[in-house]
């Protein structure tokens, strides 16, 4: 035991040297195993894990069924290349998630890598459809990190720090936060939306013509810009000015897509009807597999090569996706994520009534199982926030998330605010879900009592 604890010491020393410091980390150990809701590491310690690899293994780490689906593939096809010829589990994702589409028109597929190489590909296919250049994103909204991605990417000057100059032809809106636009937290959504749609006309009338405009980009929820759900008359009234001036209309599911929110993409709650919409993350559970979807009448506009890349859509990726969807179905997962998160904004919503803490919590929201807690701050993002408040106690997200992970639950922050994302696998039991959120309660009572 000490001669194991001893390597597992001496690994991550290793890696501490050898890995790049680009690379952040929540926990200086290594993962030796993953199982359901659960993960172990070197050391011997066993977490319940509330990050699902930042909302990948939806289903659970190590899915018997899509690994098993993962292990049979490599012993057929690992990899077809989708410039040579079709391969069987891309066209059979394909045929599972035409039924999953949040409207029929979106009816033909591009599988690339991840997430932040769809977004580049979207981009291009907008950029392709109306002959026009510029795009359109969000304050606060996260994308990716290679170069167009990252261009889109508002949410925390890290991701561009030291890297400018960035792709040309960005402009951004405010999002529907009440934090961003230093309006009251109950502040309704539909006047929140209407002063951002304010501003968008704005921008089209001041910053970047419509005959100019590509396309709009916007997460259904966004997600490291502070766990937010755009509002579905903010949505619509994107989808209007779109349809008025020929804007393709981009929404990135990354994180929100796939069962996460309760519905297969969350842009269901809205009835919007996407121009290309980006799917990653949970699709293949933990396999690196994106999809950017479209419609054929505009995908037909793209030039044979255009699109492409040596691992996109592959094989095994591709298998793994396939039996995803299955257990999509044959454990009526949305079923589950929509009665977990009952559960989960309930003692959510206990813990903020509680008198001893609730004046350090600020809002509790999201949909289905992408939820956040926003604490207060004493300093805020800087003297002009209107939410500072000096009688809080500092840093308490990042606070509370150390002595979540000390007492074994894995959790993440998140956005430039006190923010802590919960994105639990979607087929957790409700057990661990309320172990979840004791140890949550606990960790949030005695960090804000320590002052
Ligand atoms: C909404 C959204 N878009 C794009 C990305 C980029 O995906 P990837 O990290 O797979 O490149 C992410 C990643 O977190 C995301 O949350």
């Amino acid at each position: 035991m000490a001669s194991s604890a001893q390597s597992h010491a001496s690994l991550v020393e290793f890696g501490q040297k050898h890995v790049t410091k680009g690379l952040g980390r929540v926990v200086e150990a290594v993962i030796t195993k993953a199982e359901g809701s659960y993960v172990t590491f070197g050391d011997g310690r066993q977490m319940l894990d509330f990050t699902c690899g930042i909302g990948v293994t939806n289903l659970g780490h190590c899915h018997p069924k899509i690994s098993k689906a993962a292990a049979d593939q490599c012993m057929n096809l690992v990899h077809g290349q989708c410039s040579i010829a079709f391969h069987g589990p891309y066209l059979e994702l394909i045929q599972k998630l035409l039924p999953m589409m949040p409207h029929p028109s979106l009816d033909s597929f591009f599988f690339w890598n991840s997430g932040s190489e769809a977004v580049e590909a979207a981009i291009k296919m907008a950029r392709t459809f109306t002959g026009r250049q510029n795009i359109i994103n969000m304050q606060g909204a996260y994308h990716g990190r290679t170069f167009g991605a990252m261009a889109v990417t508002k949410s925390k000057t890290i991701y561009s720090e030291g890297f400018h100059p960035l792709m040309p032809g960005v402009f951004s809106l405010p999002f529907p936060y009440w934090h961003q636009l230093g309006v009251p937290v109950d502040t309704p959504s539909s006047k929140m939306s209407e002063m951002c749609l304010n501003q968008l006309s704005l921008l089209l009338s001041q910053a970047t013509a419509p005959h100019d405009t590509a396309a709009i980009l916007v997460e259904t929820v966004m997600g490291e810009g502070g766990y937010v759900p755009a509002p579905p008359e903010f949505l619509k009234g994107l989808r209007e000015i779109c349809d008025k001036h020929g804007i393709m209309l981009i929404i990135d599911e990354v994180q929100s897509g796939y069962g996460r929110t309760g519905k297969n993409y969350a842009i269901e709650y809205s009835g919007v009807r996407p121009d290309i919409m980006i799917t990653a993350k949970g699709l293949a559970n933990g396999f690196p597999l994106s999809g950017v979807i479209s419609r054929k009448e505009l995908t037909d506009k793209l030039k044979p090569g255009s699109m492409g890349g040596t691992y996109a859509g592959n094989a095994v990726a591709c298998a793994a996706a396939v039996a995803a969807a299955d257990v999509m179905k044959e454990e009526n997962i949305l079923d589950n994520v929509n009665a977990r998160s009952k559960e989960l904004f309930a003692a959510l919503n206990a813990l903020r009534a509680n008198p001893k803490v609730a004046p350090a919590i600020l809002d509790v929201r999201g949909q289905g199982l992408m939820v956040a807690v926003e604490f207060a701050s004493p300093v805020g993002t800087g003297p002009y926030d209107a939410f500072r408040n000096p009688s809080i106690p500092e840093k308490l997200a990042s606070r509370v998330a150390k002595r979540c992970v000390e007492k074994g639950l894995l959790i993440l922050t998140t956005s430039v605010y006190e923010v802590i994302r919960f994105i639990p696998a979607l087929n957790i039991s409700k057990e661990d879900l309320a172990k979840g959120c004791r140890i949550f309660a606990e960790a949030v009572e005695e960090v804000v009592n320590e002052a």
